[in-house]
């Protein structure tokens, strides 16, 4: 009897290209049969120093060797490091860490309705966006406004209104009594990178205060330098009184972070854990990487490669009739009025370039922080080849 093929075992959560990656360094990712695509996905945007970056496994190596995991009710001294580090580099107060962005995010929520409990005695609800992403536990896929979450794996936990982005009367008319927060990302990366307005941000902000409701900022991927600032959030001028952080923090290794002011932290002993959560392993890779984002010139850097890649798109879009494309640092759109962003992703990897189809009709880009300025003008050279190959109606 033929045994299945090794795909077979594994659950088809999502389209995947039929090869094999087996290698990755910086932003270069390679397959099985040894051919090398310039990756300006880096895994959605988690490997921000790259594939395999030497910091990321000297800090993997070194710890590993030293303790992995003494679990979360003990001190470990990459943990405190990192907590001190990231709430001095942001102005939080606290941070716990976690594995995954939904986690941060369910924590988050969790942190709120706490709150809610403790200061605005009968609230718990929590207004989000239409077509937010904050995750796939069935809480943060609740809060998430993505219309195909909507009728999925109910009945999901009640407590998320929906308002839409960069609308600040219609936040204003539903922030209530009931709300203890409002829970939003500055950057919507999963809908497309869709920009809040600073003057709505401010403006939320405001509204937050008045109302006597906590601002929860998502920025699983806006965080961690990917928009050209350690935080989006700085962009705006506005301080969240909780914010999430995962992809970009561990370099591509699962580490999420929870941050919070002083008047939000308020979990007792108990209340929240993870078998997993601080452990010094992942914790001194997002040390290391930290500190790499925080060395002079680094973010810099991101912002001109991000001025170059999106004049590049610029220019191709003005050359193919495309949308206007848009973005913050190295997480830049490119709209798609044919709504044929995965015909175009698949021709461009035809051309040696991995991008990500975000929504039918936009193509995103996530390059490492560290891509360098040829990197950039060899993807912009892949994706004029793969525009060619779609105009012409040439199917690689
Ligand atoms: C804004 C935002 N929040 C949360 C998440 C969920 O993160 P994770 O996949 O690590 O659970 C994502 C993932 O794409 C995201 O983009």
């Amino acid at each position: 009897m033929n045994s299945p093929e090794p795909h077979n075992y594994l659950m088809q959560t999502c389209q995947r290209p039929p090869q094999c990656f087996v290698a990755g360094q910086g932003s270069w990712l390679e397959d099985q049969q040894g051919r090398r695509l310039l990756d300006f996905t880096q895994g959605w945007a988690v490997n921000s120093l790259g594939h395999s970056p030497q910091a990321v496994v000297q800090a993997l190596c070194t710890q590993a060797a030293q303790l992995i995991n003494p679990g979360p009710g003990l001190y470990n001294a990459p943990a405190l490091a990192l907590a001190a580090r990231l709430c001095q580099a942001t102005g939080f107060d606290q941070a716990y860490f976690l594995n995954s962005g939904a986690e941060a995010n369910e924590g988050a929520i969790k942190l709120a309705r706490k709150w809610g409990q403790l200061h605005k005695p009968g609230a718990w609800r929590i207004v989000t966006l239409q077509h937010s992403f904050h995750g796939r536990t069935l809480a943060t896929m609740a809060a998430s406004g993505k219309p195909a979450f909507a009728t999925l794996f109910e009945p999901k936990p009640d407590g998320f209104d929906k308002v839409p982005l960069n609308d600040l009367p219609a936040l204003a008319a539903c922030l209530g009594h009931e709300h203890v927060a409002v829970l939003l990302e500055p950057v919507q990366g999963e809908a497309g990178v869709r920009l809040a307005d600073p003057r709505y941000l401010q403006g939320v902000a405001r509204l937050c205060r008045e109302r006597q409701a906590l601002l929860i900022l998502d920025e699983v991927q806006t965080g961690m330098g990917r928009c050209g600032a350690l935080l989006a959030a700085q962009h705006y001028g506005i301080q969240a009184d909780i914010l999430t952080l995962g992809k970009g923090l561990g370099g591509g290794v699962p580490l999420a972070a929870l941050l919070a002011r002083n008047a939000a932290c308020c979990f007792a002993p108990g209340e929240q854990g993870g078998t997993y959560h601080g452990n010094p392993l992942m914790c001194a890779v997002g040390l290391a990487v930290l500190e790499q984002l925080l060395s002079d010139g680094f973010l810099a850097q991101v912002r001109e490669r991000a001025a170059q890649l999106q004049e590049g798109l610029t220019q191709l879009a003005e050359r193919f009739a495309l949308g206007q494309p848009r973005g913050l640092g190295l997480l830049q759109a490119l709209p798609l009025p044919a709504g044929n962003a995965a015909e175009l992703a698949h021709q461009a990897q035809q051309h040696g370039l991995l991008v990500n189809a975000a929504q039918p009709d936009v193509l995103r880009f996530s390059p490492a922080l560290n891509v360098t300025a040829h990197e950039v003008e060899l993807a912009l050279g892949c994706l004029e080849k793969a525009l060619h190959s779609l105009a012409l109606g040439n199917t690689l």
